[in-house]
């Protein structure tokens, strides 16, 4: 039965009604639905099956005309069979956000996972490819989804208190053993230390080489006012402020290995975040690229130069890679982290601006954007230029969706879709869909 802290905190939340509801097939966001008087209820914290109390996020009077309410589990009454104690419990209901899956098994995670990817590429009209072989993979050697994640950005609060937002929520939340992130950061004991005044977040990053590093960020955090404490061993610490980054100790950089190149990466700036990931995403783009010897590449959306490196070893030294990227930083970055590779160039700009202004087309693509996806523009600019292959990396697949059916209808089918649990605990999935022309 729910606790009295449980009831409590709902109150004291400004929760709303509490309703019974049985779960039924995942949604999007990692909510299950359920159904009310009729009305579908997206219930974030159940499992498929199970039958829960779940207080509404909003007030059904206000919302009575809604499709569709949201709502938050806050207390189990029948359980479903993929429930487990959840392996992070400071991510329960009002707690820390960012697990919403950590009480779900973990093959379960990734079955959930599959039939939301197979239900949002059928609703995209995806058509090239037999969706329902298409099946989450957990990445190599990751028995338990613990410790993989290599970037925490972490709340503090107006005492200094460092912990992590909650779910829809301002409040800062302890984060308690922290168990989804990497063992540097862990040992950091971050949740124990009180930051300076001013201090907004603070950035913990695991490196696969060197050092630990920490970012305090505050828009007027005084560099002096910081004391390193002993914990954070020999981290790397900077502060960045409204004026930018100022490194205390080493230079606010940190290092990747991946086989036996090393990436230089600014501490606040993107790198895949499970420890493996940079890894089997390199090994998936070359297996699948295929970009001829003295050919032509683009790697697009390519950061600090991680698959430009794959592209520049198919092509070899006669051919050509541009990897398009519109951070400064990370684009110079790529720069220097491939200039052994003469055959690779490096252009700051934004990735459909610059793929517009292209003459002539392109052996091969890889492109790995942000969330928000490619877009059909984009799609449709690559579906001429590019000759042979186009490899898409994807952390969003709603907007993969999105963007495969539009290639689909451009003259280009799927010949391979492999999707991997890079977010373990989470609802989100990495995917790397390999396409090729239909027609000349
Ligand atoms: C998911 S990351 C991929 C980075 C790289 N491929 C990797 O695996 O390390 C997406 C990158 O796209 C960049 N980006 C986002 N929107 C962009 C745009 N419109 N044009 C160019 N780059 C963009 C971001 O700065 C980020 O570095």
């Amino acid at each position: 039965m729910m606790s009295d802290a449980a009831r409590e905190s709902s109150t004291a939340a400004g929760g709303g009604r509490l309703l019974t509801l049985t779960a039924g097939p995942p949604a999007a966001g990692g909510t299950f639905v359920a159904r009310h008087e009729g009305r579908v209820v997206f219930v974030r914290g159940t499992t498929p099956g199970e039958t829960v109390t779940a207080r509404l996020l909003e007030d059904p009077e206000e919302r009575a005309a809604a499709r569709f309410w949201r709502a938050e589990t806050i207390d189990v009454l029948e359980a479903g069979v993929d429930r487990v104690p959840s392996v992070w419990e400071e991510a329960a209901v009002d707690g820390v956000g960012g697990a919403e899956w950590a009480h779900i098994a973990l093959p379960a995670q990734r079955r959930i996972a599959s039939e939301v990817l197979q239900e949002l590429l059928r609703r995209a009209g995806v058509s090239s490819f037999p969706i329902e072989q298409v099946q989450v993979e957990p990445a190599p050697h990751d028995a338990d989804g613990l410790g993989w994640r290599t970037r925490v950005r972490f709340a503090v609060d107006a005492d200094g208190r460092v912990g992590m937002r909650g779910w829809r929520s301002h409040d800062v939340r302890d984060v308690g053993a922290n168990p989804l992130a990497a063992q540097a950061i862990r040992d950091l004991r971050l949740g124990e230390w009180t930051a300076p005044e001013g201090t907004e977040a603070i950035d913990a990053v695991a490196p696969s080489a060197g050092p630990a590093a920490v970012v305090l960020i505050g828009r007027d955090l005084d560099p002096a006012s910081v004391t390193i404490p002993e914990s954070w061993g020999d981290a790397d610490v900077a502060v960045r402020t409204g004026r930018g980054l100022v490194p205390l100790r080493g230079d606010g950089t940190v290092r990747e290995r991946v086989g036996e190149r090393l990436f230089a990466v600014s501490a606040t700036g993107f790198w895949q975040s499970h420890r493996r990931a940079a890894e089997l995403l390199s090994e998936v783009v070359e297996s699948s690229l295929r970009a001829p010897r003295g050919g032509s590449a683009w790697d697009l959306y390519g950061g600090v130069g991680l698959f430009a490196a794959v592209a520049a070893a198919q092509v070899g030294p006669e051919g050509s890679v541009v990897t398009v990227e519109g951070n400064r930083r990370a684009s110079q970055h790529a720069a220097e982290n491939l200039e052994d590779l003469p055959q690779v160039a490096s252009a700051t700009a934004d990735v459909t601006d610059w793929v517009r202004a292209r003459r002539g087309g392109v052996d091969a693509v890889v492109l790995d954007p942000p969330r928000s996806g490619a877009g059909t523009e984009l799609m449709g600019l690559l579906a001429t230029a590019v000759r042979q292959r186009i490899v898409y990396v994807s952390c969003e697949p709603s907007t993969l969706a999105r963007d495969l059916a539009a290639v689909e209808k451009k003259g280009w089918r799927i010949v391979d879709l492999r999707a991997f649990d890079l977010f373990p605990h989470t609802h989100h999935i990495e995917s790397v869909t390999v396409l090729e022309r239909t027609k000349g």
